[in-house]
């Protein structure tokens, strides 16, 4: 069968992160590539405990369908939660469902505002997820430079004086994937008066505002809020677990009904054990006690892949401290090919990302390649960037 595949996917291309994984598939690759939490940072006996509890006391619920917006046991849980950390987080005119990851609340917010020749604004680079979701949609996207405190704000407005039909802006002000960047306070309240002023929406996704490991938090953009201008995306993701699939999504109540039937559409509900497991997590174990927790694994991570980069790369890699997140951006020396750099150090059994692969352009000029140190033990930490280090020097050579 010759299929004629819809314009809508055509172009798609599967995510270079995706691919990579594959090759990293291979125990003998070490995985700089990939974004997973550590796996010492499930709390793998607490989960078993709640599960036996689950099927102990309502295992007909944890295994039948259920709604769409999400179990409402969690979603008011959720919502405690979730304000708890950023007060204000929700207005009274908002509310809060459950989606399966906060891959689905991009997408299904793409799917409820974009038309297609629409334009979205996204920092650049950003996280290739969000981005493919965003362009199945066939929207032209525009990437707006990055600066050491977030979206530089005069190329945001230029954008926004000059494109026409810009309909949304999507970005992750928290240790941002993957250069690490946080949005300053002062740029988040400029942002908004920008997205107010020439009516846009704000996609704001946050998957690592609990992992931060020095500096003080920032409040998100949604707390600024009064005009119903931001979707905000939270995840348990990479504070509980990816494999569980449970996101959230606040959004204005005029919006909301329009998400709930793109949900229905594409996969009725969020899976309800999971559902039912981040429930009881969130309220029998101590939040504060487990972030701690993770962050002294990622602190402890970070410091001992910048560590070992200062010694390997010795000044010849630029690259930023971020204060919490799971990536390092790194930018090689003027003259070194980045995609021939990650070849040879795919050759060398050390997996990277390569820059190009974030930009809303791929076609774009790029020296940058992606770092994650959650992934990696200690010691393929250590050994990887060495080995990072050694095929830099043969281009330097
Ligand atoms: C910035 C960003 N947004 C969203 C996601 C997707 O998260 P989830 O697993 O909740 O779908 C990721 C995952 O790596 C991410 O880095």
């Amino acid at each position: 069968m010759n299929y004629s595949i819809s314009s809508r996917m055509a172009s798609m291309q599967p995510s270079a992160i995706r691919e990579i994984l594959k090759n990293t598939a291979n125990p003998d690759v070490i995985p700089f590539a990939a974004g997973n939490p550590s796996p010492d940072a499930f709390p793998v006996k607490e989960i078993e405990n709640i599960t036996q509890i689950i099927f102990g006391s309502h295992p007909v619920a944890a295994l039948q369908y259920s709604v769409t917006e999400g179990d409402g046991h969690l979603r008011r849980t959720v919502q405690q939660f979730a304000c708890g950390r950023e007060p204000d987080l929700m207005r009274e005119e908002d509310e809060l469902i459950i989606v399966s990851g906060a891959q689905q609340g991009i997408d299904l917010t793409a799917k409820c505002l974009l038309n297609e020749g629409d334009v979205v604004l996204c920092e650049d680079p950003s996280f290739v997820g969000a981005l493919n979701a965003i362009r199945s949609y066939n929207p032209r996207l525009v990437g707006i430079p990055m600066e050491s405190d977030g979206m530089d704000l005069l190329a945001l407005e230029q954008a926004l004086k000059t494109e026409k039909n810009v309909r949304m802006i999507y970005v992750i002000p928290n240790f941002q994937n993957p250069s690490g960047v946080t949005m300053s306070l002062e740029k988040r309240r400029a942002l908004y008066r920008l997205a107010k002023q020439y009516g846009v929406v704000i996609l704001e996704d946050n998957p690592y505002g609990d992992l931060r490991y020095e500096g003080e938090h920032i409040p998100a953009i949604k707390t600024l809020d009064t005009e119903g201008l931001v979707v905000y995306c939270g995840t348990f993701s990479k504070i509980i677990s990816p494999g569980l699939r449970v996101g959230y999504v606040v959004a204005n109540r005029a919006l909301m009904p329009k998400i709930i039937v793109a949900k229905q559409c594409s996969d009725v509900h969020t899976c309800i054990l999971s559902q039912m497991i981040c429930d009881q997590f969130l309220t029998s174990c101590n939040m504060d006690a487990h972030f701690s927790n993770l962050q002294k694994i990622y602190r402890a991570k970070l410091t001992l892949m910048l560590d070992a980069m200062e010694e390997a790369f010795q000044g010849r890699v630029a690259y930023a401290r971020p204060q919490g997140g799971l990536f390092v951006w790194c930018t090689l020396p003027q003259g070194v090919d980045m995609l021939e750099f990650v070849q040879a150090a795919m050759a060398e059994k050390v997996a990277v990302v390569p820059g190009t692969a974030f930009l809303a352009d791929q076609s774009a000029p790029c020296s940058s390649f992606r770092m994650n140190f959650s992934t990696p033990a200690n010691q393929q930490i250590t050994d990887g960037v060495e080995i990072l280090g050694r095929v830099l020097h043969q281009f330097i050579r």
